[in-house]
């Protein structure tokens, strides 16, 4: 198997070699991902099936030299197998049948947590045992899946969320305490069926500004003591100053947005990833030729670096300067 990755996360690459994989490297931008996607009308329904997960992962992997696969799945599986039933609207993103803000003592169901979401389990085995590299499995973060569960899409006025949790504290931890719990049971099943690393996406976690630690760092903290120690995980926390809550952070392997300046981590006793805007795809071939050649010369001799995305791939986005940039990264790698 090709270890750079996983040799990275645990900051002992020493191969002069730049790991890397994209953030939403499977997805709509790319045409043999619409031509599934067209074929399905309901996301869920599609990534009920394993089989497609299956080969939604292979997709780019076929595509472009990567170090690592990401199972094709959604942070909004949780919500979804609690009975909140979540739809994806076109240009609106999820929305969901049921929330918080429209019904306070909403009830989630637990019954037959695990076995409703085995199919995502079965897709990591599927996608396992077609691989050679390294699988990263995913959840959001149980204050990123509260926020989906509150507005019952993505949030637009901060302002409420943060009312509704100073009127209702006790019941807001409840919830939370619960995600986490969840969400250990679901990382763990998502290991054991394959998994190298697990990522977890705060992508709501810059709503909290100085309340991050009390309302989402804790429970991110909670499910890394919970997990074996020898499983990576990495974590993703859209809009929050990383440097801010480094000394509360039981999670050493971060995946930065493209607002902070990652060279300022590099000699830390952590991992870094991530980082790149994913608009550099719109420069030319001999820009983006340039950028892996800068890219290699500052982080070839790390031993705690990961090249990819401050978020993720767009649908906008030419997978062909994708390619560029991934094949002279390529060719970088394999002097
Ligand atoms: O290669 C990969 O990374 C694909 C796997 C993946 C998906 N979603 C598939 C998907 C991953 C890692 C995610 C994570 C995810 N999902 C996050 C965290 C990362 C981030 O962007 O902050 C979040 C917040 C979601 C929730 C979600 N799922 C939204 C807001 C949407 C709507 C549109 C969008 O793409 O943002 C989705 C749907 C979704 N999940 C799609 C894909 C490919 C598009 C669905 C479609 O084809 O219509």
């Amino acid at each position: 198997m090709n270890d750079n990755f996983l040799n990275a996360l645990q900051r002992t690459n020493a191969n002069r070699y730049v790991p890397v994989w994209l953030l939403r490297q499977a997805g709509r931008y790319l045409p043999e991902y619409r031509k599934i996607r067209a074929k399905n009308e309901d996301f869920f329904a599609m990534i009920k099936k394993p089989e497609v997960c299956c080969e939604l992962t292979l997709q780019p992997l076929r595509r472009f030299k990567l170090d690592a696969a990401i199972t094709f799945t959604d942070i909004l599986t949780i919500p979804d197998a609690l009975g909140l039933e979540v739809e994806f609207v076109k240009n609106k993103g999820p929305v969901f049948k049921k929330s918080f803000l429209q019904n306070k003592s909403l009830r989630l169901d637990q019954t037959n947590f695990l076995d409703r979401l085995d199919y995502v389990f079965q897709a990591t085995n599927l996608i396992k045992s077609n691989i050679d590299l390294p699988l990263i499995g995913f959840c959001g973060s149980p204050w990123t899946i509260f926020t989906y569960m509150f507005y019952g899409e993505s949030p637009k006025n901060f302002a409420i969320i943060k009312d509704y949790i100073r009127e209702n504290i006790e019941s807001t931890e409840e919830t939370l305490d619960l995600l986490t719990q969840l969400s250990i049971v679901y990382l763990k099943e998502q290991a054991k069926y394959g998994a190298d690393c697990l990522q977890i996406f705060d992508s709501w976690g810059g709503i909290l500004g100085d309340d991050y630690v009390k309302y989402s760092l804790k429970y991110i903290n909670e499910i890394r003591k919970e997990l074996p120690q020898n499983i990576p995980i990495i974590l993703y926390s859209r809009g929050q100053k990383v440097i801010e809550f480094l000394k509360d952070s039981d999670v050493k392997i971060f995946n930065f947005d493209s607002s902070e300046k990652l060279e300022k981590y590099i000699d830390l006793p952590l991992t870094v990833q991530g980082n790149l805007d994913p608009k550099v795809f719109n420069n030319s071939d001999q820009k983006l030729i340039s950028l892996a050649e800068d890219i290699y010369l500052k982080f070839s001799q790390k031993n705690n670096y990961i090249c990819n995305l401050g978020s993720g791939l767009t649908p906008d986005i030419n997978p062909e300067k994708v390619g560029t940039f991934l094949n002279h990264l390529r060719f970088l790698n394999s002097q």
